[in-house]
């Protein structure tokens, strides 16, 4: 009776399951920034009752004036984006499920990376596209095989980057970027690429600092939102940027207003209140990425006294990923912290993460959440490694 874009099987997994389960005091999966302790200025949300809301004229591109504010978001990466290459969507999720709509057919195919953000497969799957990962090497910081990728299938509409990386923090390189730019145009692929990171540089590096709203050579979008941006996941508010060559930007851009006009998806409200919103949300994103920071600092000082662990440094992010020896299983080890210690992770097979020994932690949580939950997570480790 139902369709198998939705999975026959809605069972939480058994880490997700326990997770509800326990409500752990030291939850270092928190990844909600309204959930984290994170000082919002008063007033932030004034903007929200102007009172031109209580009238509905839709743009299916989003309003002028949030359009506007949005592009001008840009300059921060050096590029002067035209509001009319900006459409707006409710989130980052619903700016995917408008790009697979506009560039595959049911039973084509999208190149996600991996590891990755494990949302891809499911927003793929409900527009019947297939996700298929290309690996990023660890070895070579997360850097993508562009070989593996000129032997995709023909099937391929697009390839997918995030730019930076969740949750391995890695940057895309600024070579590689311009090679995934070169092979798209010659395949007729778009490139996706989600920056909504890119406000949280952590380590930096020659990779962070730059948009892909500036590519020029294959028909590129360019992701971002309100979510990350300024910690305001609740307001529905996500952009697309879309650049490359002008024809194709602009039947690109006709065919988005196409099908953001069936739904008409963004509240009046929040469009408004977008310039405000992004002017005065920014103290918000300097306490997340200070936050992220502090808490980045107490991983590595606290791995570094544990031989066997080794915290990678993300590039930028929201998270980290703590490389542990492989004594016990990702899912056993995942479950005893929870059950025996209070303290939640993520396994690195969540996000596919290669080989056995990952664990994934959210930096938003409150300091002293996180360096207890780090520490009685390296105790536990501790135990093992004396078996
Ligand atoms: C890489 C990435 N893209 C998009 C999103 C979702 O953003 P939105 O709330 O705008 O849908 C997330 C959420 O965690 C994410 O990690």
């Amino acid at each position: 009776m139902f369709s198998r874009r939705v999975p026959a099987d809605l069972a939480p997994n058994r880490i997700a399951a326990a997770l509800a389960a326990a409500a752990p005091p030291f939850d270092l999966t928190a990844s909600n920034p309204t959930a984290c302790g994170i000082p919002y200025p008063d007033g932030l949300l004034d903007a929200l009752a102007d009172r031109a809301g209580l009238a509905y004229r839709p743009d299916p591109r989003g309003l002028a004036s949030a359009r506007r504010a949005a592009a001008a978001e840009y300059r921060r990466w050096g590029v002067e984006v035209d509001p009319e290459h900006v459409v707006l969507t409710a989130s980052t999720s619903e700016a995917y499920a408008f790009l697979f709509k506009l560039l595959a057919e049911p039973g084509a195919a999208v190149l996600v990376p991996s590891p990755s953000y494990p949302l891809f497969e499911h927003l793929a799957r409900l527009e019947g596209v297939d996700a298929i990962p290309y690996h990023l090497n660890a070895e070579l910081g997360w850097r993508p095989d562009l070989d593996a990728l000129a032997a995709a299938p023909a099937a391929v509409r697009a390839v997918v980057v995030v730019h930076p990386n969740n949750p391995t923090g890695s940057f895309v390189h600024p070579g590689d970027a311009a090679e995934l730019e070169r092979l798209a145009a010659e395949r007729g692929w778009a490139v996706i690429a989600d920056e909504v990171f890119l406000d949280y540089p952590l380590a930096g590096g020659d990779g962070s600092g730059w948009s892909f709203a500036a590519a020029e050579e294959a028909l590129t979008f360019a992701l971002g939102g309100l979510s990350k941006s300024v910690g305001l996941p609740q307001l529905k508010l996500g952009w697309i940027v879309a650049g490359g060559p002008r024809p194709l930007v602009e039947a690109a851009l006709a065919r988005l207003e196409f099908i953001a006009d069936t739904f008409l998806s963004v509240g009046t409200p929040v469009q408004l209140a977008l310039p405000a919103l992004l002017h005065d949300g920014a103290p918000v994103r300097a306490a997340i990425l200070e936050r992220c920071r502090e808490n980045l600092a107490e991983l590595q000082r606290a791995a570094a006294a544990v031989p066997e662990v080794s915290a990678r440094l993300p590039g930028g992010g929201w998270s980290a990923a703590l490389r542990v020896p492989a004594v016990v299983g990702e899912e056993e080890l995942t479950l005893e912290l929870l059950e025996r210690d209070g303290v939640a992770v993520h396994p690195g097979y969540f996000f596919d993460f290669p080989g056995a020994g990952t664990l994934v932690l959210s930096l938003l949580p409150e300091p002293a959440t996180f360096s207890e939950g780090v520490r009685r997570l390296l105790a536990r480790l501790r135990t093992h490694l004396q078996r």
